[in-house]
């Protein structure tokens, strides 16, 4: 196992995904973690990220522990660099030229780290960075330089500590796979056994002892990571796990249905299915306020929750699909992150319910767990679905809820879903819906006047939800859509695309 130190850099994440990519397990801590915990953890590597801020400055952020402790490689990356040096007596100062973004590398040494690179070649890598190493600390020897800098990567003469003052994590820097993988393999030399295979069997020997003879409930939602966790937890517990699934009648076209059929009949678990449509629906009736609605869905899915578990005897688990970078934002160096979402989350159940929570996937990034869905041989079409909101349709029909808007509604997602899918958008795109607007507008349909709702179709590419830019798909595919939609759907006479990134919008309309 490898252990990146988190310094608050943007890039840490993509550190932890590129060694995951290399089949090497690691894991993200906080730089001010204790030497006393560093020791208890299998680790072979240590790596320390960049971060914004400058060695330089009085409370700049350190380790906690002498660097010397640590027997295994090190890697300092970025700031990690700056605050190796510096500790070993190196002299950093602010940089004359700042070096953001696109430089020149070359290799003029031989060294571990950069083997497989061709000599005094250069190439293209990221920096960004203030401040800049101008003397070396004794016993260390620079193997690489950029087109400002002399001391781009340096190493120890006799211990295996690395230090490169780019970002090799960054798919910008040619060579920064097999730099990453000359760390890990040749001087870290772990093996690359971080497998969905041995993920699947260590989770669920972990799973059963952790259960033993209790019961689990989990909350099904029959989006891709609630889903992942049942069929993980049926591999390892089979019935002692119940599924929840509550159809809030917010949910797509044919979607429940979908999921009742799926997880009835393909899986051996205890599947229940509430149709508590009626009670949600009559909560929304002339609700307006996207806030409030989403609170009244929030509550009302905790009481239906909270009625259905409570038939479940000896119940001690909630099984949960938190995943790793929910449990980053909340231990980073940047500690507890604004951006968390409260909503995403259906936080207060454990608490209501006396529950212990089971999260089997918390250390998983997203694409992980599409793996481990393939791993576990669920079917394509519910491990590479878009995502889908929480509160469901009631977030895209804007003004108040009726069961008339729905049911238009999810015609006309589904057919933007369906056409996407036949020119082959769906799985190019991050997420794609319509949105029922209040508003409506003159037209004209055979020789008649119409006055009928306009709708907005979003399309939007992302990497995880938190940024996004909206979707360049081709004008031929927005007419197809456009047409069938004003020409299926009743009521709806205008389209508009959407053509807002994130931030400043948000994905979803409310
Ligand atoms: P926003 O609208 O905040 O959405 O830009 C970011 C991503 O989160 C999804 N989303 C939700 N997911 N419960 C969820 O499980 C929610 O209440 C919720 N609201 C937004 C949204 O679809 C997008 O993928």
């Amino acid at each position: 196992m490898i252990v990146i130190l988190d310094f608050g850099s943007q890039y840490t994440q993509l550190i932890a995904r590129r060694i995951r990519e290399a089949n090497v397990y690691c894991e993200i801590h906080p730089y001010h973690i204790s030497l006393d915990k560093l020791k208890q953890m299998p680790m072979d590597g240590l790596i320390l990220s960049g971060g914004p801020a400058s060695v330089r400055s009085e409370d700049a952020p350190a380790l906690s522990f002498d660097i010397n402790e640590i027997t295994v490689p090190i890697l300092g990356i970025c700031y990690g660099l700056q605050l190796l040096t510096k500790g070993a007596g190196g002299e950093i100062v602010p940089s004359h030229a700042s070096e953001y973004g696109k430089t020149k590398l070359t290799v003029i040494k031989d060294s571990l780290l950069l083997q497989s690179i061709p000599q005094n070649t250069a190439f293209n890598v990221w920096m960004s960075h203030g401040d800049t190493l101008i003397s070396l600390p004794k016993d260390f020897i620079s193997v690489a330089s950029s087109e400002k800098i002399p001391y781009a990567a340096l190493q120890h003469i006799s211990k295996p500590i690395y230090a490169i003052q780019f970002h090799p994590e960054v798919t910008h820097s040619e060579n920064g796979k097999q730099i990453l993988s000359n760390f890990l393999f040749a001087i870290c030399k772990v093996t690359a056994d971080w497998k969905m295979d041995n993920f699947i069997e260590q989770k669920c020997e972990e799973i059963k002892a952790i259960v033993q003879d209790k019961k689990v409930i989990c909350g099904l939602s029959g989006g891709v990571d609630s889903s992942v966790v049942a069929i993980l937890l049926e591999k390892a517990i089979g019935k002692q796990v119940t599924c929840i699934f509550i159809d809030n009648g917010l949910l797509r076209k044919n979607e429940a249905q979908n999921v009742v059929n799926l997880f009835s009949k393909h899986y051996n678990l205890n599947f229940i299915h509430v149709n508590a449509q009626e009670k949600f629906l009559s909560k929304l009736a002339n609700v307006t306020d996207p806030e409030q609605k989403r609170k009244i869905i929030g509550h009302t899915f905790i009481e239906v929750f909270d009625e259905e578990a409570k038939k479940i005897e000896n119940a001690t688990f909630l099984a949960q699909g938190t995943l790793y970078p929910d449990v980053i934002e909340s231990i980073s160096a940047k500690g507890p992150s604004a951006v968390i979402k409260s909503h995403h989350n259906v936080g207060g159940l454990p608490d209501k319910m006396k529950l212990s929570l089971l999260e089997p996937l918390r250390e998983l990034f997203k694409d992980e767990v599409r793996l481990l869905g393939k791993a576990l041989a669920m079917p394509d079409e519910l491990v590479y679905r878009h995502p889908f909101p929480g509160p469901g349709l009631a977030v895209r029909i804007l003004g108040d809820i009726t069961k008339q808007k729905i049911a238009t509604l999810q015609e006309a997602d589904a057919i933007v879903l369906e056409e996407l899918k036949r020119a082959n958008y769906y799985h190019k795109v991050w997420q794609a819906f319509a949105v029922l607007l209040p508003v409506r507008t003159v037209g004209v349909m055979g020789d008649s006047r119409t006055y009928a709702k306009a709708l907005a179709i979003r399309s939007v590419e992302s990497t995880d939800g938190m940024t996004a830019n909206w979707s360049h798909l081709p004008y031929e595919l927005l007419g197809t859509i456009s047409n069938r939609i004003i020409n299926e759907v009743a009521d709806i006479n205008r389209i508009v695309y959407d053509i807002t990134t994130k931030p400043p919008g948000t994905i979803e309309w409310e």
